[in-house]
């Protein structure tokens, strides 16, 4: 395994350190990384104000009104917060292979070089054990802090045109009749997922309690109730009966017909903790509609059958 060192400063070095360490991962070692020389070759910060000289229209239009304007503020060096101290660079009139050039980077590197300072930030820290990064995608895969044209935390492109851009399988479902409609913004993908990765799997975002993440909207399914309904409190929770995404059953159902639902568990034998229904319960079409007399179906405060 390589071990690449950025000399100084010392805070830098320990980035670096564990960028290398993390791009040791297999998935990761098909992008080159940038070379040992290249990233020693500069270890001295210019004057911040320097890159302005060449790099005029970057600087004014396409970081000083962005949010990382504040990097010129208190010693933080501006450009060179992100590309590495810029010395060498300038010296050499620009040479572009004495200052850090993202493309050349792993994914574990860029990480890296962001997550120095972002961290520290509640949404962003599980991402080194992301499903994203373990496949191989970074911050500059989502993020541009340079060119976004999306004012939302600089963004490539629009959240749901950026996640489905590798997500053609989600767009589907999205597209089917019944949806959380995410396609005009009612419902965002990070409503109910964090792409910088979650403690949970798929990264889901969750609270404390079953299904936080459903029931934050949907908080008349949430309970306690005096009665409820047992598999709303199970761990599969919202998922033993709807599909998140979408679905061609209504209210997002997993099957089309209510009453199959619920005869997966209520028949005997099937599911040991539900009872079968009982026998006046005759399949004709009345005794199909199930949630026609089961109106509280998630549950209910004032009758054991949820009539109500
Ligand atoms: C003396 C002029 C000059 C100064 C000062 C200067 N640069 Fe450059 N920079 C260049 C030139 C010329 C290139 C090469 C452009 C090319 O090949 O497309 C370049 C390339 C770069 C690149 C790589 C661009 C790419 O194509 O990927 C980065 C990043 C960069 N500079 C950042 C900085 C930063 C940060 C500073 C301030 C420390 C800085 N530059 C100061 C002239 C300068
Ligand atoms: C927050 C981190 C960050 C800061 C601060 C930053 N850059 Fe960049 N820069 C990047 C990233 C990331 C890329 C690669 C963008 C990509 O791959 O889409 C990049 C690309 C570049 C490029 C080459 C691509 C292009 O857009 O032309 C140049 C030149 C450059 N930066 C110069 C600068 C200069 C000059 C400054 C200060 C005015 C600066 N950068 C500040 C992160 C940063
Ligand atoms: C040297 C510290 C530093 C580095 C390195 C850095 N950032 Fe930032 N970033 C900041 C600061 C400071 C802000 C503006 C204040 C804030 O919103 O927290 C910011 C803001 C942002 C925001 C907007 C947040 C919002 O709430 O709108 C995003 C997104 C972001 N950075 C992504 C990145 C990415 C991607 C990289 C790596 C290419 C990066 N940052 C590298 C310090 C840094
Ligand atoms: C798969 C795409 C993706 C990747 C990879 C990604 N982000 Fe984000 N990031 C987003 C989206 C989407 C949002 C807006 C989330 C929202 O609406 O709450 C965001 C928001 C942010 C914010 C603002 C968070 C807040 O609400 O305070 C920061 C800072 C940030 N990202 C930094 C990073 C950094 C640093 C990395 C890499 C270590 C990274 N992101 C990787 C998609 C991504
Ligand atoms: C209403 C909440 C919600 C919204 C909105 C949502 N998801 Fe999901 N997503 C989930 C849940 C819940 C799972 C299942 C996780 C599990 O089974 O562990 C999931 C699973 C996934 C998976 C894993 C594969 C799969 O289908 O099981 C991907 C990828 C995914 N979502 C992407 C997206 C994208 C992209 C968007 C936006 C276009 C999005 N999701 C919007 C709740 C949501
Ligand atoms: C550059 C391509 C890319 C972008 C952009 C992207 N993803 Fe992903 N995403 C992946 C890859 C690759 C994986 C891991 C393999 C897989 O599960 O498909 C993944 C995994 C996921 C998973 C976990 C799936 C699981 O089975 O555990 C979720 C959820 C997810 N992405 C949501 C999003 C959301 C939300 C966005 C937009 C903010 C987004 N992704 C943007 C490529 C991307
Ligand atoms: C950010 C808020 C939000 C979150 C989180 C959310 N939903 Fe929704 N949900 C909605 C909205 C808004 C609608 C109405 C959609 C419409 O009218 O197009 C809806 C509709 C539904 C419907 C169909 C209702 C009907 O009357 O047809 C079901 C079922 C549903 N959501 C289940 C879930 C599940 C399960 C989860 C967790 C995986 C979840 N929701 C997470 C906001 C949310
Ligand atoms: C045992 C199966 C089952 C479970 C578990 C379940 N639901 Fe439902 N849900 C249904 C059925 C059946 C309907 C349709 C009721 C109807 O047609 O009147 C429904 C309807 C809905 C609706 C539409 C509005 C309403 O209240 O009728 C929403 C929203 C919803 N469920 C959200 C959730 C959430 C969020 C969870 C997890 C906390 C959840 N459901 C768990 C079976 C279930
Ligand atoms: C994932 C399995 C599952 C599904 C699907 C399911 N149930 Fe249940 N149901 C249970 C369990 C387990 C109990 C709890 C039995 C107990 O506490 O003794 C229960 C309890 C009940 C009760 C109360 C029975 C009593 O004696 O207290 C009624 C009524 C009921 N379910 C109706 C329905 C209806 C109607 C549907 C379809 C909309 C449905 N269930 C779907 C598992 C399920
Ligand atoms: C016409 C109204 C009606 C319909 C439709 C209906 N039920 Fe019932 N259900 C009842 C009544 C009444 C009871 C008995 C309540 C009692 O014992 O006091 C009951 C009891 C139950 C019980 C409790 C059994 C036990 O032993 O505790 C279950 C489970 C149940 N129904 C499931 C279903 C399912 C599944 C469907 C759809 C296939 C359905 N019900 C359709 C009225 C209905």
């Amino acid at each position: 395994m390589r071990r690449q060192l950025w000399l100084v400063p010392a805070f830098c070095a320990a980035v670096w350190i564990s960028a290398a360490a993390a791009s040791n991962n297999p998935q990761q070692s098909s992008t080159a990384p940038q070379s040992a020389s290249l990233l020693s070759g500069g270890t001295q910060y210019a004057e911040t104000d320097v890159c302005k000289t060449c790099h005029q229209e970057i600087w004014e239009k396409h970081f000083a009104l962005t949010p990382h304007s504040a990097l010129l503020k208190h010693d933080q060096h501006g450009c060179q917060a992100c590309h590495g101290p810029g010395q060498a660079h300038v010296d050499g009139g620009g040479d572009p292979t004495k200052i850090i050039r993202f493309e050349t980077l792993s994914p574990a590197q860029t990480a890296a070089i962001c997550s120095k300072c972002h961290e520290a930030n509640l949404e962003v820290q599980n991402f080194s054990k992301s499903e994203h990064l373990t496949n191989g995608v970074t911050c500059t895969n989502c993020h541009d802090p340079h060119n976004s044209t999306d004012v939302n935390f600089m963004l490539v492109k629009t959240q749901t045109v950026l996640c489905y851009s590798c997500h053609s399988a989600q767009r589907a479902e999205f597209a089917r009749p019944f949806r959380h409609r995410v396609d005009i913004g009612l419902v965002q993908c990070s409503d109910c997922h964090n792409p910088h990765g979650t403690e949970t799997g798929g990264q889901v975002r969750t609270a404390a309690g079953q299904f936080a993440v459903c029931t934050k909207c949907h908080t008349d399914t949430m309970g306690p109730f005096v009665f409820e309904h047992a598999p709303v409190k199970t761990d599969e929770s919202c998922l033993s009966c709807h599909t998140p995404h979408g679905s061609t059953n209504p209210r997002l159902l997993q099957v089309n017909n209510v009453n199959f639902l619920c005869l997966r568990c209520h028949t005997p034998n099937m599911n040991g903790a539900a009872p079968g229904i009982p026998s006046f319960h005759t399949q004709s079409a009345k005794y199909q509609a199930c949630t026609m007399c089961h109106t509280q179906i998630h549950g209910s405060n004032f009758d054991p059958y949820f009539f109500r």
